[in-house]
């Protein structure tokens, strides 16, 4: 899980995992739905480097139940995957990347991505129909071609591997191609074929002020369905 973006997009503040979405801090919801998907073992956290002893704390007082291993991330969200890949045990076959930038993916949508590792496809990834009309502009604001949108998706996370094509693929990519932005993308410029699932609505990426808002009317909905 990558865990150790500074969330500069929400403004000024602590690392954005450690943000609290309804009184709970965004890592301890989206390492806890992990931890409930049926296939995962093991929680590998890359946490922001100044503030590891904080995050381990705050996993320790929330009680996860399944193991979880907290590393130093890195300078961009891929070196902190590739530093989360180098600590998993050697057992583990099956990989999940997750955002801790989308702590309300309900952990079906993590079962849903490992059976569809497990049924034979090398790489999952979730994914929904895009609203919004997509277009490709220049620096100057000119749009330069309009895509089609029955064509697109918008991807999430949880994306599942196979362990030993997704450590293959960190070590032929670049070390900081701004176009690699998924652990998908670093798949498919090795040339594996990716697998789409339907994503879920829930699964969505925290990043600015206003999903701030969403987030928390989504939790406040669903701890109202779970009250006694
Ligand atoms: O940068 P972006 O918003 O795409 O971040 C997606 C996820 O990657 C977040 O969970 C963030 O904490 C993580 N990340 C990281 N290390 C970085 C930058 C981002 O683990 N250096």
């Amino acid at each position: 899980m990558p865990a150790a973006g500074r969330g500069e997009r929400l403004g000024l503040g602590p690392a954005k995992a450690l943000r609290p979405l309804g009184g709970v801090p965004m890592l301890v919801l989206a390492v806890r739905a992990l931890a409930e998907a049926r296939g995962v073992d093991v929680v590998v956290v890359a946490a922001p480097p100044d503030d590891r002893a904080e995050v381990q704390a705050l996993l320790s007082a929330y009680d996860i139940g399944t193991e979880v291993v907290i590393v130093s991330g890195g300078a961009t969200r891929q070196e902190s995957v590739r530093r989360a890949l180098a600590a998993l045990p050697p057992e583990v076959e099956i990989v999940l990347v997750h955002d801790a930038a989308r702590p309300l993916a309900p952990s079906e949508l993590a079962d849903a991505v490992v059976q569809a590792v497990r049924d034979g496809y090398d790489a999952v990834v979730p994914a929904l129909p895009v609203a919004d009309t997509i277009k490709r502009v220049d620096e100057a604001g000119r749009v330069l071609e309009t895509l089609p949108r029955e064509q697109l998706r918008a991807v999430q996370t949880p994306q599942g591997f196979r362990r030993q094509l997704l450590a293959d693929a960190h070590a032929a990519a670049p070390p900081a191609d701004p176009t690699l932005t998924d652990d998908a993308g670093l798949v498919e410029r090795i040339g594996v074929a990716v697998h789409v699932v339907p994503g879920h609505p829930e699964g969505l990426k925290v990043t600015r002020p206003i999903d701030v808002v969403f987030a928390e009317a989504l939790l406040a909905r669903r701890w109202a369905r779970h009250a006694p």
